[in-house]
């Protein structure tokens, strides 16, 4: 329910605020100061109720302030805020640490570290390879995002806005081409895709590093800032298999796709994966700041005592509050929910495809699904001004909506997947009413 043009006038004061404190490089999708969450429901300084499509950018999996999450960071308040785990030993991080060796792919010996935020994550997840392994490379690919420190922002593909300036990058990060199925002209014999031909990854592998100097192979399995690709099962398998043949870690960035999104607990489940290492945030800790490394003992084991760590690393009410996410995640099977979300939603893009031409593609796991907007579908020339438009006149209508991809045109939905049905009509109405608005 809008009530005043938006920006109303109490989110331009703060937006003005914004301006002069903070520096502009700090981006902003919307003009919004939002003043309460709940589920998917967004309520802005001036009264006005907004549907979140972003979901705090794949964080509330499980909903905006989760009242168990909420009892469970409450009731960690009373006994500790923050100790320092290089300090003295705490229960939440230890059982955290317990529960992700349990539910991530794979029933080998596992530890887990805690950090603060995905690129922290990343960034640790390559110490620990190379430590593993000796060897210094490190392959990441066409249309990633793994974060914005520098070793992140390396590994990330998209100059721009992400690392255009900021150099000079981490050295020795190789990039392969990703299985970006709509834009390929390649086609392979017998079906299926190009990137799972036989002998196709020595051939990349031969033009791009030498195997046995790469630690590991990093990867997101539906690439999500750059446009909710996911990636066919049988070329993850091509690249999970190489890089076992030539001792390469293969280190998958769950990040935005984990707990849950995929209409699986993990994007891996999908591809009968076990990843070496596998790197969680977002909607790990249910909107508090969290992110952890889980992976094989003797890798996670090999770098020396005080190699690791960090002073808030496995905060204690972060921890209590991921904890809570876990249990709520198989209570409420949200991984279920989450594939139900995500048909629905397909659904209703599928109508939308056939009712506007210029939505070239339709696709994702899960609950995490996008449209690719083009000029024309012949061409796929991408369509970023629409993409922008229909996002303009979705907030004019009260819905959050984001865009992604390396070529700025795709819609993505990341809405809590415990949303109830009837705001998630809404929701896509508002959608449809939109692209009606930016096409007419
Ligand atoms: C796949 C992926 N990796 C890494 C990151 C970086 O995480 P953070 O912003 O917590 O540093 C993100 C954030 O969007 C992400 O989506």
């Amino acid at each position: 329910m809008v009530k005043t043009e938006i920006p109303g006038p109490k989110s331009r004061e703060l937006a003005a605020r914004r301006a002069a404190a903070v520096p502009r490089g700090v981006s902003v999708a919307t003009p919004l100061a939002i003043v309460h969450a709940e589920n998917a429901l967004l309520t802005d300084a001036d009264g006005n109720r907004f549907i979140d499509f972003a979901g705090g950018i794949g964080v509330h999996n499980s909903g905006h302030r989760h009242p168990s999450v909420i009892a469970a960071v409450k009731a960690e308040l009373d006994h500790l805020t923050h100790l320092a785990f290089a300090v003295a030993s705490y229960d939440a991080y230890v059982t955290l640490a317990e529960r992700l060796n349990a539910i991530t792919p794979g029933t080998h010996a596992k530890r887990t570290l805690l950090v603060n935020s995905g690129a922290e994550a990343i960034e640790n997840a390559v110490k620990i390879a190379r430590y593993a392994t000796g060897r210094p490379a490190v392959v990441a690919f066409e249309h990633a995002f793994h974060g914005r420190t520098n070793l992140g922002m390396a590994l990330t593909s998209k100059p721009m806005p992400y690392k255009k300036g900021f150099g000079p990058l981490a050295p020795e990060i190789y990039r392969a081409p990703f299985p970006y199925c709509y834009r390929c002209s390649e086609a392979k014999a017998g079906g299926g895709c190009c990137q799972s031909a036989a002998g196709y990854w020595d051939r990349v592998f031969a033009g791009l590093a030498d195997p046995s100097q790469v630690a590991a192979i990093v990867m997101e399995l539906q690439a999500g800032e750059g446009g909710f690709i996911p990636a066919p099962k049988d070329a993850v398998q091509a690249i999970a298999a190489f890089a076992r043949a030539n001792g390469i870690l293969l280190i998958i960035d769950e990040i935005q796709t984990g707990f849950a999104r995929t209409g699986k607990l993990f994007a891996s489940n999908h591809y009968d994966l076990v990843p070496d290492l596998i790197v969680t945030a977002k909607s790990l800790a249910g909107g508090l700041p969290l992110a952890a490394v889980t992976g094989r003992s003797e890798i996670m084991d090999a770098p020396h005592v005080g190699g690791l760590g960090g002073t808030y690393g496995g905060n204690p009410l972060a921890a209590r509050a991921a904890i809570a996410v876990i249990d709520l995640m198989a209570k409420e099977d949200l991984a279920a929910r989450s594939a139900k979300v995500g048909g629905l939603i397909r659904g209703r893009c599928c109508e939308l495809a056939n009712r506007f031409p210029r939505i070239g593609d339709v696709r994702g796991l899960g609950a995490m699904i996008a449209m690719e907007l083009v000029k024309d579908r012949s061409t796929k020339e991408p369509d970023k001004d629409l993409t922008n438009r229909v996002q303009a006149e979705a907030l004019k209508r009260g819905l959050v909506l984001l865009t992604c991809g390396t070529y700025g045109n795709v819609l993505r939905v990341l809405v809590p997947v415990t949303v109830e049905d009837e705001i998630l009509a809404e929701g896509l109405d508002v959608l449809e009413r939109s692209f009606e608005a930016a096409t007419a």
